[in-house]
This record gives structure tokens, C-alpha cells and sequence, in this order.
């Protein structure tokens, strides 16, 4: 146990240096492009060149974009093992997951229905994090066509025994084909998306033995359903105990 233990660690070591090389000349490949687009519009080019040189910067740009992601959520992957679980208060990692996006969320109406004083539940708080950003992201990224924007996230104790943490969008919505393989990996319906995210939040979403179902929203959109089981641990906090 303990050797593949370590086996994984160093897995996930190699993993994200391989991920932090791929990504360090990211950045100045980026910055060059933007610096050519810069002087190309300054300077007389023939038309016919400019159109060219235009277009294949766009391409520079775009793909680069898409390297840092697919790099991003690799990373995240590689690094699934280290789940480790502890009590927490819900509505407190739903507000450091949406803190991510401050000033980010360009035109899109938050509304946050937190329920107060929940129970605890178990969580390991920067993979569950993760989880929540992947699906703010992909409802931001859903939204970005629609006249109407906005963006509902609501806590409830429904039942006992557990957590509701429902995420939903006024987006383009999901079909009834595509909902059945949103989960997988590698699959996207965006150009230049990895399709990972999903995979990665159902993994996560796995490791605290959560469920995740998606449904219509109303009057559109998609509505992402998580259910937590509450924690069951004795009533005094861990450090309490020996
Ligand atoms: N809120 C949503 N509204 C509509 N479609 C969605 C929503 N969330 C996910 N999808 C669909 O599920 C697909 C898979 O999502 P997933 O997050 O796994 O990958 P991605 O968003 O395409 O890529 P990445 O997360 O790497 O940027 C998306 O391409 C999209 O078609
Ligand atoms: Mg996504």
C-alpha cells in the first residue's frame, strides 16, 4: 500500500513539473504575439499581408489559451489522490469558490441562496473548490450568448442525512445526448475545451461519495445537482479529540 502510495506521489511530482515546463514558454510566446499585433497595427502594410499576419496572431493567441487550459486541468488531474477529507461548513466553501471569480464574471447576475447554519460536511475544501469553480466556469462559458444571465447558487438541508448544492445557469442548455456523456473525459462541445472539467468534478465529487445529476433550469439553461452526505463524526471538533 504504502509503495504504491508512493508510487502515485511520484506520479503526480513528474505530472506537474511536466505540466509547469509546458506552461513557463507559454507566456512569452504569448507576449510576442501581442507585440507583432501591436507594430503591425502601426506601421503601412500591404493589405492582403496584414489580413494574413492578423489572422495567424489569432491563432497564436487562441491556441495558447487552449495549451494553458488542457496544462491546467492536467495538472488538476494528476493531483486527485491527495483528497483529504475534514469537517466543514458548506456555504463557507461555496463563498471562497465564487471569491475566484471577483470581477470576473463580466455581465452575469449572481444570485446566491445559501441556506444559514447548516450541518457540517466532510469535505476536502480546495478539491470541492475545484469542483465548484469547473462548474461556475462552464455555466460562465454557457451563458455567453444569452440575453439573459444569470447565475444561481443555492445551499439547502432538503433531508437529514444530506447537503444540496444546486448550480444553474440561463445558458445554452444541454441536450438530451449530451447529458448523457457530459462526464466522461475528452468530451466537449467547445472548440478549443479539454473536457476534462466534468470528469474531474465527478472524480472529486466521488472521493467525498457526493452525486452530481444535471437537469433542465427554467426558463433556460442547465442545473447542476450535488448531494453531500452530511458528516456523522462525533459532535465535538476533531482537534478535540486524541
Ligand atoms: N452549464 C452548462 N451549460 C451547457 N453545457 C454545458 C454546461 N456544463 C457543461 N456543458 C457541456 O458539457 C461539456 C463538457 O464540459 P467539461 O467542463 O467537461 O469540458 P469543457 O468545458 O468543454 O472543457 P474545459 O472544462 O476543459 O474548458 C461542455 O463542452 C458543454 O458542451
Ligand atoms: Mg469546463
Amino acid at each position: 500500500e504504502l509503495l504504491r502510495a508512493q508510487k502515485a506521489l511520484a506520479w503526480q511530482e513528474v505530472a506537474r513539473r511536466v505540466a509547469h515546463e509546458i506552461k513557463n514558454p507559454l507566456t512569452p510566446i504569448a507576449l510576442s504575439a501581442e507585440r507583432v499585433a501591436y507594430q503591425l497595427e502601426r506601421h503601412q502594410t500591404p493589405p492582403e499581408f496584414r489580413r494574413i499576419a492578423r489572422e495567424c496572431l489569432q491563432t497564436i493567441s487562441r491556441e495558447v489559451e487552449s495549451v494553458k487550459t488542457l496544462v491546467d486541468q492536467f495538472a488538476q488531474l494528476a493531483s486527485f489522490p491527495a483528497a483529504r477529507p475534514a469537517p466543514a461548513d458548506l456555504n463557507q466553501v461555496v463563498e471562497e469558490a465564487l471569491s475566484v471569480f471577483a470581477g470576473r464574471l463580466d455581465g452575469i447576475e449572481l444570485h446566491r441562496d445559501l441556506t444559514p447554519n447548516l450541518p457540517p460536511v466532510k469535505l476536502d475544501r480546495e478539491l470541492f473548490k475545484r469542483a465548484i469553480v469547473n462548474l461556475v466556469d462552464n455555466a460562465a462559458e454557457a451563458m455567453q450568448e444569452s440575453p439573459l444571465k444569470r447565475l444561481y447558487v443555492a445551499t439547502a438541508a432538503p433531508s437529514g442525512d444530506a447537503l444540496e448544492l444546486v448550480i444553474a445557469d440561463t445558458g445554452c442548455g444541454i441536450s438530451p445526448e449530451d447529458k448523457e456523456k457530459l462526464f466522461l473525459p475528452y468530451f466537449s462541445t467547445k472548440g478549443r475545451g479539454t473536457g476534462l472539467g466534468l470528469a474531474i468534478v465527478s472524480q472529486i465529487l466521488s472521493e467525498h461519495k457526493a452525486s452530481i445529476r444535471v437537469e433542465d433550469n427554467q426558463p433556460a439553461g442547465a442545473r447542476f445537482v450535488i448531494e453531500i452526505p452530511v458528516w456523522d463524526g462525533p459532535a465535538q471538533p476533531p482537534e478535540a479529540q486524541t
